[in-house]
């Protein structure tokens, strides 16, 4: 396909796949998946997660798939394809806008695991360390200003210098090798924490659902946190259907990619839950549990220190895999839309979004305040707007063609067709207006 290849494209289906989870599997499955859960009561929260990824997140995986593989456009162009002369663009406006706002707090977070993969380097994790003194290591990288904002810059660098040289070369690459050889680390750590002397309370914490702890909060954040690990809500798998030819099969592809990031979600939560209950922390601890809890797990493990530097830098890379993502997002968009050159663009925006990230860095309260906002309610939004996108302007019937053309048609498309057009739409709604008070009764 002369657009396809003038553009980039993934190499192959496996090259697909390793990005589109590289995307998905990040900081959201190690980092605030466990602080998210962990606020919200363990196990509730984790079955309304599970919950929200079957019903809702998946359908909208497959929607952003197709729109992108059908447009073969980054998100404003890929709704002025399909949808000439309408307001729908928008849509993929809001979206190039949530993906630099979440960017902006995300390197931050991201730059806190460079920090500890240095300090690892050094040994700092070989020998024991008591819960005060892991927070107090926490707090000399994220509360010290120049440190963090530093580190920021260093991973916004690196995000760039692989955008910057296109799908192929950069996203494709990074993704194929490291990303099996993460999985096996998580799985050797999560035996280490759950064999740990008390740690049946934390697999309790996951596990034993109390439905009485279901409330509306408990719900709207299992919901935003799913948008969120999958990377949906804001055009990343639209913009990386794009990059995908129309002779491959795509439900596979969207499977094992959803499977894939929600393990790894659920090994984080195996990981941090055990160790953390066994050293007797608190699980609502809020988004520096687990950069608190892990170093209590990798001293009580043979060559922990070597673990400990291992682990970091693939947890860095996976987060690179994500940014990465997010990044090229807003880069395509000026690209494709505006002619920019890449090289420029990807410097320039990474600059400004370097900028919108120093409040981050400087205070803990903005950086949650931008990841509840951008993180939560801005991609369950563009969630549903994507669904009504596809359920009543583009169509269904359109949608479904679209993924067929593959070879491999969706599996219970009619059901999906129902989800895409009603129950998301719905759920999502009730849900928001729950939020904002215009259900009388419920309570936040
Ligand atoms: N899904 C990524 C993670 O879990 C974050 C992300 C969100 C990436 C939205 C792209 C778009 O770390």
């Amino acid at each position: 396909m002369a657009a396809t290849s003038k553009r980039g494209a993934f190499g192959s289906r496996l090259g697909f796949i390793l990005a589109a989870a590289g995307s998905a599997i990040g900081l959201g499955n190690i980092w605030r998946f466990p602080y998210t859960a962990g606020q919200h009561g363990g196990a509730a929260f984790i079955l309304v997660y599970l919950i929200c990824v079957v019903v809702i997140c998946l359908p909208v995986l497959f929607a952003e798939l197709a729109i992108g593989r059908a447009s073969q456009m980054s998100p404003v162009g890929a709704f002025a394809r399909l949808a000439p002369r309408s307001p729908w663009p928008l849509v993929g406006a809001l979206g190039v806008i949530t993906g630099f706002a979440i960017l902006a707090f995300y390197a931050v977070v991201a730059g806190w695991t460079l920090g500890y993969l240095g300090r690892a380097l050094v040994g700092r994790f070989a020998g024991a360390m008591t819960h005060d003194q892991s927070v107090a290591a926490f707090d000399a990288i994220s509360g010290a200003p120049v440190v963090s904002i530093a580190l920021t810059a260093l991973f916004l660098t690196l995000t760039a210098l692989v955008v910057r040289s296109g799908v192929q070369g950069g996203i494709e690459m990074a993704s194929k090798i490291l990303m099996p050889v993460f999985f096996v680390l998580l799985v050797g750590l999560a035996v280490r924490s759950m064999t740990l002397p008390g740690a049946s309370e934390g697999l309790r914490f996951l596990f034993h659902v109390d439905l009485s702890k279901i409330t509306l909060s408990v719900v709207v954040g299992a919901l935003g946190q799913a948008f969120f690990s999958l990377s949906l809500g804001m055009g990343a798998m639209i913009t990386y259907g794009s990059y995908l030819s129309h002779d491959e099969r795509l439900p596979g592809a969207a499977f094992s990619v959803a499977a894939a990031d929600t393990a790894i979600a659920l090994l984080a939560g195996l990981i941090i839950f055990p160790a953390l209950f066994a050293a007797g922390g608190d699980p609502s601890g809020g988004p520096g549990l687990v950069f608190v809890v892990l170093p209590s797990i990798f001293h009580q493990l043979p060559l922990g220190g070597v673990f400990a530097a291992a682990f970091y830098a693939l947890l860095a890379i996976a987060a690179l895999t994500s940014t990465i993502s997010l990044l090229e997002v807003v880069v395509s968009y000026f690209v494709d839309e505006k002619g920019w050159s890449r090289e420029r663009t990807t410097w320039l925006v990474t600059f400004a979004c370097f900028l919108l990230a120093v409040p981050s860095a400087l205070w803990g309260s903005f950086l949650d305040w931008q990841s509840v906002i951008f993180g939560n309610y801005a991609l369950t939004i563009g969630a549903l707007l994507i669904c009504l996108f596809v359920g009543w302007k583009w169509g269904v019937g359109s949608a479904l063609a679209e993924i067929a053309r593959g070879g491999a048609p969706l599996p219970l498309g009619r059901v999906w067709g129902l989800i895409v057009r009603f129950l998301a739409p719905l759920a999502i709604i009730v849900i928001l207006a729950g939020v904002v008070g215009l259900i009388p009764g419920v309570e936040f």
